[in-house]
């Protein structure tokens, strides 16, 4: 087994295997926000201190030709707040995943979509980050992160059912080694979203088969890359997945409002999660096993509505709390509606959050449906924040509140995922330090987070969205595939190095 630095890891009991929540030494973080009746955290009497605008940061030497951002005439120096300490082997890095910026993969679904028409821009090569990698890495090392989140592509390692691509794995065994070779811990997740197009042709996730497939592909992967890695997330954003491929139809399969297949696929995803759990166990004992999950804040429309605030808590637990609370209780529950148990219960050694906004919800009647609500984009009632460039408002509240309510389940939190797509890398510097803010309040009241990855590494493909939404630390051309480090890297890679916020 392999740690970061290349040396062997100790076999030690998960729950030991995270950095354990330390005392930390806060000095502004304000403590014992109240909630409201909707759930929200409060504001906090006094806000962040501030370290003021985008300062010029410098590259560091050798950083492969990546271009140290220039001092613009109204920069100010940066001065510290340094108020707040991270944890001690706090995880700080990025995440990607495979289709998003590899390019070329041309064996899934979501290629198979795009062919099809269902997008307006087809994927192609991405951010080339399949022949770049390690050039990827090295600027992320220069950026001073300590891990680094990615996924393996699964068409890529089984091309057609029940045929192996040794060179896949080989591939994939590199970057692992080249991670570890830079001192970043690798995250690695099994599965983003796109699925094996001869799986997919057979049904995907409503193939009955597909939990069996999926323990064959985790197993096969576990057998050839476990010793380089201990961070494994299943799944991500599940029910993201069901939302927008079985309700919505914006993502494969495409389908809309089919609620019955939606569900057995949310349980096919339950049950997969947990078998992948125990193979990835047997096969690496010490193991940290997780999914990602997708928080999304919500607020009544009306806050002085009763039946808002009701539709604000149903649609809540079904799509923030249903799947964690099912994994970790080993029962899916739905009141009045449905109950299933799962084999087994305690499934998660710890939890990804991928986190990014808010939506206001208004109630539509006293059916589930009604309960669920509708939100209300354009003409909720209430005052919202500024709304990043794919129209998302940027909401950091939001993700202290999860990190709290997440607590609930006493398992270290990751944060996966949270970033912003923008072409004003000022508002990207400004979200990063809004929500490590509110991570540091979090932790400050004692939630055990260790580790925060911003999504994302490099610009790369936002699913139906394409490429307009830019969500690097680092900026792709994607004419030229030259990189170019944003400033914001910069002031974030200060923190890391600080470990202060
Ligand atoms: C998350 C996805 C990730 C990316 C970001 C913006 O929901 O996990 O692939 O698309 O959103």
């Amino acid at each position: 087994m392999e740690g970061a630095q290349g040396k062997p890891l100790p076999h030690r009991d998960v729950k030991h295997a995270v950095p354990p929540p330390v005392a930390c030494r806060c000095r502004g973080a304000p403590r014992g926000a109240k909630w409201t009746r909707e759930g929200r955290v409060q504001e906090p009497v006094r806000g962040p201190i501030w370290p003021g605008p985008m300062a010029p940061g410098t590259a560091p030497a050798g950083d492969g030709g990546a271009r140290a951002p220039e001092a613009s005439a109204d920069a100010e120096p940066a001065s510290s707040s340094a108020n707040f300490r991270f944890p001690p082997g706090f995880l700080w890095g990025a995440a990607t995943s495979a289709h998003q910026v590899e390019g070329a993969n041309i064996l899934n679904d979501w290629w198979a979509w795009e062919q099809a028409g269902k997008v307006a821009t087809p994927s192609g090569a991405a951010a080339d980050h399949w022949n770049r990698y390690r050039y990827d890495f090295d600027l992320a090392r220069s950026l001073d992160h300590n891990a680094h989140r990615f996924s393996i592509e699964w068409s890529r390692i089984e091309p057609e059912e029940g045929r192996w691509d040794e060179a896949a794995i080989d591939h994939y065994r590199d970057v692992l080694v080249a991670l570890h070779e830079r001192g970043m811990e690798p995250v690695v997740t099994l599965l983003h979203y796109t699925l094996p197009r001869w799986l997919s042709e057979k049904g995907g996730w409503e193939h009955p088969g597909m939990e069996r497939l999926y323990e064959r592909y985790v197993v096969h992967v576990l057998e050839a890359l476990g010793p380089h890695a201990r961070w494994w997330i299943t799944l991500n954003e599940p029910v993201v997945q069901v939302f927008k491929g079985w309700l919505i139809g914006q993502w494969p399969p495409g389908k809309v409002r089919a609620w019955p297949a939606a569900l057995r696929v949310l349980r096919a995803m339950l049950r997969t999660h947990v078998r992948a759990y125990h193979a990835i166990h047997s096969l690496r004992p010490d193991a940290c096993v997780g999914i990602a999950k997708h928080p999304l804040a919500l607020s009544p429309d009306d806050p002085t509505s009763w039946l808002d605030r009701w539709s604000v808590a149903v649609r809540g637990h079904l799509f923030n709390h249903l799947f964690l609370e099912a994994l970790h209780t080993g029962a899916l529950r739905v009141p009045g509606l449905f109950w299933e148990n799962l084999p087994i219960r305690r499934t998660l050694d710890f939890i990804g959050v991928n986190y990014y906004t808010r939506d206001f919800v208004r109630n539509s009647g006293y059916n589930l449906p009604g309960l669920v609500g509708e939100f209300a984009k354009r003409d909720h009632r209430q005052q919202r924040g500024k709304l990043n460039d794919l129209g998302w408002e940027v909401y950091p509240e939001g993700l202290a509140q999860f990190l709290r309510e997440f607590s609930r389940y006493k398992l270290p939190i990751l944060i996966t995922e949270n970033g912003i797509p923008t072409s004003n890398d000022d508002d990207r510097w400004v979200f990063l330090f809004m929500h490590l803010w509110q991570v540091a309040r979090a932790i400050a009241d004692g939630v055990n987070c260790v580790g925060y990855l911003h999504w994302s590494l490099l610009d790369n493909y936002e699913w139906a969205d394409g490429y307009g939404a830019r969500f690097g630390l680092i900026e792709v051309d994607y004419a030229t595939q030259e990189r170019r480090i944003r400033p914001s890297a910069w002031r974030f890679a200060e923190i890391i190095r600080r470990n202060e916020l």
